[in-house]
């Protein structure tokens, strides 16, 4: 397909600019080239498709890709919102972390109006990727940024997927 020469309003559900729009104040690490480019591979998903996001952190990605969809594109967020490993922090205070990632991903993207199009499953992507069903059209590894369980990201989840 020519992304090039679709107008937002032509590829999926809402405008890229209303997805940027929604975005905003949504605490992560998405710059605007990456949300454009995903943008533009999740509206051009036909009804049926599948899309898997690697790491969702507050949600920025997940909304543009959620604002992106049209209906009937599944969009799964994986991400575990487990205890971030950092020497600061103790053993609860790390668990408290996890929790309230948790919540405010979960009242971004109600506030965005997409959290009934995202099914977030709770788990690592080792885990996730035993049970994630085929076909897997549009995927988003942004997961751990360690070298080792980055790069089993890439390697597991093509060798299924690619
Ligand atoms: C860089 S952030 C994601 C940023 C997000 N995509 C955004 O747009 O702001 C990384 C996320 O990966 C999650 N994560 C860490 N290890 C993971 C794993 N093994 N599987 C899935 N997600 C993981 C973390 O909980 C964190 O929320």
């Amino acid at each position: 397909m020519d992304l090039e020469a679709k107008t937002s309003s032509e590829l999926g559900g809402r405008s890229f600019e209303d997805a940027v729009a929604a975005i905003q104040g949504v605490e992560g690490w998405l710059p605007l080239e990456q949300a454009r480019l995903l943008y533009e591979r999740a509206a051009a998903l036909p009804p049926g498709g599948r899309v898997v996001e690697i790491g969702s952190h507050h949600g920025r990605s997940s909304i543009v890709l959620a604002s992106a969809a049209r209906d009937g594109v599944e969009i799964v967020a994986v991400d575990p919102f487990a205890r971030p490993e950092r020497p600061s922090l103790d053993r609860l205070a790390a668990a408290d972390v996890g929790e309230r990632d948790l919540q405010i991903f979960a009242a971004n993207l109600d506030r965005a109006g997409v959290g009934h199009r995202i099914h977030h499953v709770r788990e690592t992507s080792a885990d996730a990727l035993a049970h994630m069903p085929a076909p897997v059209d549009l995927l988003f590894i942004d997961g751990s940024h360690d070298f080792g369980p980055a790069r089993s990201d890439i390697r597991d989840w093509v060798r299924v997927f690619g």
